[in-house]
């Protein structure tokens, strides 16, 4: 099937690359000249694990091509996904203009029927603007093409982009038009085989779908933070009452390991997102604003374990963080716990001495090159003549540390641990005062 994708994001690019991989005749549109440049020698923008080889294998076969074109991507497939970016407007509430932008550029060159895919997290009603901006386009161009528009939203993580895609635990089709369902089965059936994962209901109902799986996951999180400051003020370890909880199969063990806040580019913008569309439409979403303001605290509460212990003056301390990025596996850094903890330091004096597995360019791009941080090599030379370590991302190779190699590189054996990496017993009895979250430090 031909299919065209605007927009080389996560999304874009994953879903491309994954369409390409079971046969689909695939070009990806972007402004971006030299993504587009980059892509074709192989340069990959993002790091996502298994992208890369997906990505030039299936661009040598001729299966996935590139370009700046936009003329070119409308004539080429039946299909048009729009998976271009909706940043947060200044209020918080996504910003449309990419997705009614290229909405436009479809309507201006489309010469036969084209289904348009909503690809992008948009709020409920995006469908009903795209629809009518393409309306509006053919009006002005005085054409009269059929096109359909459907909502199909994508619920991929970072860091497991590609499996997820590859096997998708459902496929979400939002569309009013039941002659579009014969050309989506066909487009997803190679995802679909087995069983059926594909939940058909109405453009709106999909359009909520997204926000509210995200919001939902972003509740567990934060209501298991809140527990966790709870569990802290009444000496319970949050890791027992965890296991606890997550053995019960209503509640389930995903999604409620508490830590420093959650973070990326989804979760932050999605609630934010969500808390604006119901203002908007009157109604006050009382769980969603505490959702984001537990978390907003959680940030803070490294910071705060380490001025507890410091004072709030720390000027001349130096701190060893390990973990950049907003969770492992990934390289990005949107909304990142770190980067509140490390820009809470810098403003009491203190410096960073940071190491990341994959973020350490990204860090360089966001902060150049600043006095009070460092970017160090490797995670023990992060640790040498530090004060104290602190961890922002559960990456593998923190789990298992030479504590010897630790407490010797450090003037004081402190650790502020806001991912609950270690057992707190065996941390003490070698020596170290350690801070986690809701165990009661
Ligand atoms: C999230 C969703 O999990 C995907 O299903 C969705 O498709 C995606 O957003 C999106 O909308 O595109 P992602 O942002 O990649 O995926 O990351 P997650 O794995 O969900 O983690 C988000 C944050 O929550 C991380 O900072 C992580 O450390 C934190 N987290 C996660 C916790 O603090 N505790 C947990 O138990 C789980």
């Amino acid at each position: 099937m031909k299919v065209t994708v605007f927009g080389i994001g996560y999304v874009g690019l994953v879903q491309a690359a994954v369409l390409a991989e079971v046969g689909h005749d695939v070009i990806c549109i972007d402004v971006d000249e030299n993504k587009v440049e980059n892509l074709k020698k192989g340069i990959i923008p993002i790091f996502e694990p298994g992208l890369t080889p997906l990505v030039m294998q299936n661009y040598e076969a001729g299966r996935l091509k590139f370009s700046t074109d936009a003329k070119e991507g409308v004539n080429h497939g039946i299909m048009q996904f729009i998976a271009v970016g909706t940043p947060p407007d200044e209020d918080g509430s996504a910003d449309l203009k990419y997705v009614t932008a290229v909405a436009r550029t479809i309507a201006e060159h489309m010469q036969g029927h084209k289904v348009v895919i909503d690809k992008s997290t948009v709020p409920v009603g995006t469908a009903d603007r795209v629809r009518s901006v393409m309306s509006e386009t053919l009006k002005g161009r005085n054409a009269s093409v059929a096109f359909d528009v459907v909502s199909n939203p994508e619920f991929l993580k970072e860091g497991a982009a590609v499996s997820d895609c590859m096997r998708p635990e459902r496929i979400v089709v939002g569309t009013d038009n039941e002659d579009v369902v014969d050309l989506l089965r066909e487009l997803y059936e190679p995802f679909n085989r087995n069983h059926d994962r594909m939940i058909l209901m109405d453009i709106r109902s999909a359009e909520l779908t997204k926000y509210a799986a995200n919001c939902m996951l972003a509740t567990k999180i934060s209501f298991m933070n809140e527990i966790s400051n709870l569990a802290e003020l009444l000496g319970a370890d949050i890791e027992k009452v965890r296991q606890g909880i997550g053995s019960d199969s209503r509640i389930g063990y995903s999604f409620i390991y508490p830590g420093c806040g959650y973070g990326g580019s989804c979760f932050p913008k999605d609630v934010q997102a969500l808390i604006r569309t119901s203002e908007q439409i009157g109604y006050t979403p009382r769980i969603l604003q505490a959702v984001e303001a537990v978390n907003d605290d959680q940030k803070l509460k490294l910071p705060a374990f380490i001025k507890r212990h410091f004072g709030d003056d720390l000027k001349g301390k130096t701190f060893a963080l390990w973990g950049l990025a907003f969770k492992p596996n990934t390289d990005d850094m949107r909304e990142a716990s770190s980067r509140v903890l490390m820009e809470t330091l810098w403003q009491a004096g203190a410096r960073v001495q940071a190491f990341d597995p994959e973020a350490m360019d990204e860090a360089q791009r966001i902060y150049g090159s600043r006095d009070d941080l460092q970017l160090m090599g490797t995670k023990e030379a992060a640790l040498h003549n530090a004060d104290a370590l602190v961890i922002c991302t559960e990456w593998k190779n923190f789990r298992v540390p030479d504590f010897d190699v630790v407490k010797n590189a450090l003037k004081e054996p402190v650790i502020f641990d806001g991912r609950n990496l270690y057992d707190p017993e065996r941390v003490s009895k070698r020596g170290f005062v350690y801070y986690a979250i809701g165990r009661g430090a």
